[in-house]
C-alpha cells in the first residue's frame, strides 16, 4: 500500500503541464478495436485505468506498446470476442469496449461491471440501445452474451438521460453499423466529441460531436491513424482547487479554458481570477476564498461531477456557507467524514453538502474513499496546518499521473511513502 506524506500550509506557485484526459483516453482506446491497422495516440496518461484498457486489448489480440505518452495499437488480427471477468472488474468503464467487439466482430462476451464506490453503476440505457441496434443480449450469471445474428443496423436512440458511457458506446456500436444512427439527448461532454473526431480520423462518419445529437452513418471499415487526446479537464480543476484552497498563482499549460465553463465560473465567485487563454490558463488565489452558495452537478455543460470533491476540499476554507448538490451520483460524498477528520465543517442529507468554511485544517490520517474524493484529500492536505498522510494512493492513481511531483513542482511538501 502506498500513502502520501504532505506538510501543508505553503502558498502554491508556477507552470504544470495537464495531461492527456482519462476519460477521453478510455473510450479511444476501446476505439482501437475498431480499425483493421496501426493507430498511434499521443498524450496517453500513464494511469492504472489506462494500463488496465491496455489489459484489455491485449486480451482480445490487439497488439499494443505504451511508451513516453504514446500507445500504438494494431487490431488488424483480433482473436478474441470475451472480455475476463477480472478484467472487468479491475474497471467499471471497460464496458466501453462492448461496443467495439460487437462492431468489429458482431458478438462480444463480457461480466456485468461491478458497481463503484459511487453507487450502483447500471448499464440498462447500454444494452437498451445495442439492442434496438439489433445485438441480441442474453445475462446469464452475471455474464453478457451479445450476438448479432441478423447483423447491427443503425437505429434512433432516445437516451432518457445524457449517459456519457452509453453515448460512448452507441457511437463505437454504429461507426461499423448497416445504415445511419442517431442518438438524441446525447452526452455533452467534451470527450464526446474527442471521440468523435478520432472515430472520423480512422474514416468512420460522425457528426454532430458534443452538441446532444450525434448521428453516425456506418461504413465498411475503419483504417488506421494519429491521433492525440484532448487535455484532461479535471485535472485542471483539481489543480485549480489546490491553489485555491492553499493560496498561490499557477499557470496551467494545455488546460482549454471552453472545457471548464461552469468550473471557471464557480472559482471566480470564489474570488479567484481566471485568466482564459486557447489553452492555458492563469489561475489567482487569494486566500481564504469566499463561499460559494450554490453548486450542483449537472451534465456537461453544468458542473461536472469529477470536481465536486475537489471543489469541496477549497469549501472547506472558504469564508461563509456553500452548498453543494449532487444530482449523479447517489453515493459520492465519501471523502466528506476524511475531510471533516481535519477539521472541515460540513453536514450532508442526502445529496446535498453544506460546507460552513472553516479558518484553518489540520493535518490528520485519512483515506481515500474513491478517485476524485482522495484528490480532494490532497487539496485540503495542501491547505491544511501540520502533516497529513494520505493512504489508498492507489484509487488516485487510477486518474492522476504522479499527483506528488504535479503538487512539489509547484512547491507543495509532499512525498509518496511505501507502507
Ligand atoms: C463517465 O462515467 C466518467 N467515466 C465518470 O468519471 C463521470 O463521473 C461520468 O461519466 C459523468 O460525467 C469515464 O468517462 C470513464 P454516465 P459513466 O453513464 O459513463 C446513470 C471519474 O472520476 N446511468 O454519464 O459511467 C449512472 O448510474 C469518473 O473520472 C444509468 O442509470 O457516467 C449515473 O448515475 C467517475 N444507466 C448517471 O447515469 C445507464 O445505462 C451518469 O452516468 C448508464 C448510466
Amino acid at each position: 500500500m502506498q500513502r502520501l506524506i504532505i506538510k501543508g500550509g505553503k502558498r502554491l506557485g508556477g507552470e504544470l503541464t495537464v495531461q492527456g484526459a482519462k476519460n477521453s483516453a478510455l473510450p479511444i482506446l476501446a476505439a482501437c478495436v475498431l480499425a483493421s491497422g496501426e493507430v498511434r495516440l499521443s498524450n496517453i496518461p500513464a494511469l492504472s485505468d489506462v494500463y488496465a484498457a491496455i489489459r484489455i486489448m491485449n486480451s482480445l489480440g490487439v497488439k499494443t506498446r505504451f511508451s513516453n505518452g504514446v500507445v500504438t495499437a494494431d487490431a488488424s488480427d483480433i482473436s478474441q470476442v470475451s472480455v475476463e471477468e477480472e478484467l472487468m472488474r479491475r474497471m467499471r468503464s471497460s464496458i466501453v469496449f462492448l461496443g467495439a467487439v460487437l462492431a468489429r466482430t458482431g458478438e462480444c462476451r463480457l461480466s456485468f461491471p461491478g458497481g463503484c464506490e459511487l453507487g450502483p453503476r447500471p448499464i440498462d440505457m447500454h444494452l437498451r440501445a445495442l439492442r434496438q441496434m439489433g445485438v441480441v443480449i442474453n445475462e446469464k450469471h452475471g455474464e453478457l452474451i451479445c450476438e448479432s445474428p441478423h447483423g447491427i443496423r443503425g437505429a434512433v436512440i432516445n437516451l432518457p438521460f445524457p449517459s456519457v458511457g452509453a453515448t460512448e458506446n452507441i457511437m463505437l456500436c454504429a461507426a461499423l453499423a448497416e445504415g445511419e444512427t442517431v442518438i438524441n439527448n446525447a452526452a455533452r461532454e467534451p470527450e464526446i466529441d474527442d471521440l468523435g473526431r478520432f472515430l472520423n480520423k480512422m474514416g468512420a462518419r460522425v457528426i454532430g460531436g458534443s452538441s446532444g445529437t450525434v448521428r453516425i452513418k456506418g461504413v465498411k471499415k475503419l483504417h488506421g491513424c494519429e491521433y492525440s487526446v484532448m487535455p484532461d479537464r479535471i485535472c485542471a480543476a483539481t489543480f485549480m482547487s489546490a491553489a485555491a484552497a492553499a493560496g498561490g498563482e499557477i499557470v496551467l499549460n494545455g488546460a482549454r479554458a471552453a472545457d471548464l465553463g461552469a468550473v471557471n465560473e464557480v472559482f471566480r465567485q470564489a474570488g479567484c481570477i481566471v485568466g482564459e487563454d486557447r489553452d492555458r490558463i492563469f489561475f489567482s488565489a487569494r486566500t481564504p476564498p469566499r463561499a460559494v452558495r450554490n453548486i450542483t452537478t449537472l451534465p456537461y455543460p453544468g458542473f461536472p461531477t469529477d470536481a465536486q470533491a475537489p471543489v469541496m476540499a477549497m469549501l472547506c476554507k472558504a469564508k461563509g456557507t456553500s452548498v453543494v448538490t449532487e444530482t449523479i451520483f447517489s453515493s459520492r460524498f465519501r471523502h466528506v467524514d476524511e475531510l471533516a477528520r481535519m477539521g472541515a465543517d460540513i453536514k450532508t442529507e442526502g445529496r446535498t453538502a453544506v460546507i460552513t468554511g472553516a479558518d484553518k485544517l489540520y493535518g490528520a490520517s485519512v483515506v481515500a474513499p474513491d478517485l476524485r474524493g482522495g484528490a480532494a484529500l490532497v487539496c485540503a492536505a495542501l491547505a491544511a496546518d501540520g502533516e497529513s498522510c494520505v493512504s489508498n494512493v492507489e484509487l488516485i492513481d487510477r486518474g492522476y499521473e504522479r499527483i506528488e511531483k504535479t503538487f512539489a513542482a509547484l512547491g507543495a511538501d509532499i512525498k509518496r511513502e511505501n507502507r
